[in-house]
């Protein structure tokens, strides 16, 4: 069955409405089964990313699944193992250039550039060899992001500023570097990773939920501002993922609060807070922000991916 013709536009019938040969009017719904048929989206073959964050966890397993559909990948992190108040070990310069590897391993270009989100010296810098290296960027993927655990009553100072500096400043600066380049290219997308940790606050993770909050909130102002420029921006909210954030910060407080075991603590939250009874993988986040890139007339939303353990 082939698509011929655009129905036109009648009270009841939406602008989707499409006819096929031999049918009767079908909406866009009914034909996602028949590949050929309508519109795939952004073709993201020869198109080029960047991804912030990228040296591992949910960051690398992006870079890898954009190159896989098509994308050249330049793949950025802090790449330094600790920037002084996060209390765990960020990524190395040797985890970032195994990303590189991997998107290269996919057959696609790859650079691994180092740079401190926070800094809008390191992030301009970023773009410039961004666009001359590559020739211009039509995918930011700003996904550089840290937690800590704290009451408000014990929260210290420094970290409280760390974590919006990294998760909420970087998101920005990444966004602001990153414009003039989609815009010369005739648009683009802008896939912001917030979390469900924006969706609903957690006690004990006061200045990491915040800061996820306020990339929602950034993302939907920037949807609107960049919408006449053919700039899609959404944000993807991922559940829960085993990796740094978890087996660092998470599982020990968590095992602290329950008393479970902290290598059973991650499996026992799960089961009780997902309708599907279990974690994500970086993959499957790497799925939706694939999606993301290539979906078009999506712009402004927060797309969950937890399993059922967030449905607002
Ligand atoms: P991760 O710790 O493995 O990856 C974060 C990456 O960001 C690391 O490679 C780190 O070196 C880098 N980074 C930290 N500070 C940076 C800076 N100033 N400049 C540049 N890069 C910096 O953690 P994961 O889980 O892969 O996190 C990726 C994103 O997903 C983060 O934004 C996180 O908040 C978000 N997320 C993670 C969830 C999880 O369950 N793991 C759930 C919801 C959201």
């Amino acid at each position: 069955m082939r698509a011929v013709g655009y129905a036109p536009i009648e009270s009841g019938r939406t602008p989707d409405t499409i006819v096929l040969e031999g049918s009767q009017p079908a909406t866009a719904l009914d034909l996602v089964p028949r590949a050929g048929v309508c519109r795939r989206g952004m073709e993201l073959t020869g198109k080029v990313a960047l991804v912030t964050g990228a040296a591992r966890g949910i960051g690398r397993a992006i870079a890898e699944a954009l190159a896989r559909a098509g994308c050249d990948v330049v793949v950025s992190d802090v790449a330094r193992s600790g920037d002084g108040v996060t209390p765990y070990r960020l990524a190395s310069g040797d985890d970032l250039a195994a990303t590189a590897a991997a998107v290269e391993a996919a057959g696609r270009r790859s650079a691994a550039l180092t740079a401190d989100v926070t800094l809008a010296a390191d992030v301009e810098r970023l773009l410039g060899e961004v666009a001359s290296r590559f020739g211009g960027l039509d995918v930011l993927i700003a996904n550089a992001g840290i937690i800590a655990a704290a009451p408000v009553a014990a929260m210290d100072e420094a970290i409280w500023d760390r974590i919006f500096a990294v998760n909420v400043k970087g998101v920005f600066l990444c966004a602001r570097a990153a414009i003039p380049l989609l815009i010369e290219h005739g648009g683009g997308r802008i896939v912001n990773i917030a979390s469900v940790a924006g969706k609903t606050g957690r006690g004990g993770l006061s200045a990491y939920c915040a800061s996820k909050s306020a990339v929602i909130s950034f993302t939907q102002s920037l949807a609107e501002e960049l919408g006449p420029m053919n700039v899609a921006v959404n944000a993807l909210c991922p559940g829960f993922i085993q990796t740094a954030m978890w087996t660092e910060v998470l599982n020990p407080v968590l095992a602290g609060m329950t008393g479970v075991p902290v290598e059973r603590v991650f499996e026992d939250f799960v089961q009780r807070s997902t309708y599907l009874k279990r974690g994500q993988t970086p993959e499957e986040i790497a799925d939706a922000a694939v999606y993301l890139c290539r979906a078009e007339n999506v712009t402004g939303i927060t797309l969950t991916v937890a399993g059922g353990g967030e449905v607002h």
